[in-house]
């Protein structure tokens, strides 16, 4: 585990060993201010650099909360414009700038370029190699373009994991709606689920699917995976989760305004959380949403008893402290 890049997936043992710590980081901080305080150990002396070349609110924030909690200072870029990225500096020699801070420890990235987080990490090997830097420095994929974006993915399946809908032997159920191509959260969803071998409905558009380089090590992990472009009622017997998320409305291929607008009605009517998959789903289903939330989420559902946004935040900063503490601290990640 030396970068988290998505392209391949945690893992049954790792998922769980990273659910457990992230459950005692919790319990710590609930504690007591002397739990807070022994938190704020963890990192302490270690820097984390935030580098975000595109928006983010909830993943930004999360690992800011997260890495602060432990104790780790950072360093965030959150406006690209407003670094050297702008004067036309390669994401290489970003890299090499940043890793040759010696107070840097991990580096977290988002990009709008598939493939981005792997150029990072391919660029700290290199420097590794050659003896330029001398120490590992993990790059964590806070999302790439519409690549991967795997802690999404952890954090989502920890809360299915805390609402007891994770089922290991293939029983587990879910219904994953939306913009199958674009959305590197359902990309990451369905290949870290699949090593649990569940049965996913995909309800999309007719001429949208996932890409390749997920169906296929999904479908051979053991996933059941249903493209459908409609969905029936009887899809959400027994579904464990509803999946949903936002039309990727900044990687469509240039569409004039007119056109998104009518996208986003059609969208919101087949892929949303309409009152008819309200009505169908069972009381104990548990709906999702990674944020930002859109016209899919209609007022209704946002209020719906069983969408649990708000723990998934949260869960966020507890998963992702979890994993910085498990990268940076892997001899003693164990909290005592
Ligand atoms: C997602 C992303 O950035 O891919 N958001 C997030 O990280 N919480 C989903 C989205 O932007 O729609």
């Amino acid at each position: 585990m030396r970068h988290i890049l998505g392209n391949t997936p945690l893992g049954k043992e790792n998922l769980l060993k990273l659910f457990a710590e992230a459950e005692q980081l919790r319990r710590y901080y609930y504690k007591s201010i002397g739990g807070r305080y022994y938190l704020s150990q963890f990192l302490q002396g270690k820097t984390i650099a935030l580098l975000f070349f595109e928006p983010s609110t909830r993943t930004h924030d999360s690992f800011f909360l997260a890495a602060r909690t432990l104790g780790a200072d950072i360093l965030s870029h959150q406006d690209m414009k407003q670094t050297s990225a702008a004067k036309g500096e390669s994401l290489e020699d970003t890299i090499r700038t940043i890793t040759a801070y010696p107070q840097v420890s991990a580096i977290v990235m988002r990009h709008p370029e598939k493939g981005a987080t792997l150029r990072a990490a391919n660029t700290i090997e290199r420097l590794l190699t050659a003896g330029r830097v001398k120490r590992s420095i993990p790059v964590i994929n806070a999302g790439d373009g519409s690549g991967w974006h795997p802690t999404q993915a952890y954090l989502d399946i920890y809360t299915l994991w805390r609402h007891g809908k994770l089922q290991e032997d293939g029983r587990m159920r879910g219904a994953i709606f939306g913009d199958l191509g674009n959305a590197r959260v359902i990309h990451s969803l369905v290949l870290e689920l699949s090593v649990f071998r569940p049965k996913l409905y995909l309800v999309g558009p007719a001429y949208d699917n996932i890409p390749h380089c997920v169906y296929s090590p999904a479908a051979v992990n053991g996933a059941k995976l249903v493209k459908v472009s409609r969905l029936q009622a009887r899809m959400l017997e027994n579904v464990d989760f509803c999946y949903f998320v936002r039309l990727q409305e900044e990687r469509l291929t240039v569409k004039s305004e007119e056109e998104k607008k009518q996208m986003r009605t059609v969208y919101k009517r087949e892929y949303g959380c309409s009152s008819l998959i309200r009505r169908w789903a069972p009381a104990d289903t548990v709906f999702l949403h990674p944020g930002p939330i859109r016209e899919e989420m209609p007022d209704s559902a946002k209020w719906d008893p069983r969408f649990v946004y708000e723990e998934q935040i949260e869960n966020g900063v507890w998963l992702r402290a979890a994993l910085l503490n498990m990268l940076l601290n892997p001899d003693s990640s164990k909290v005592p």
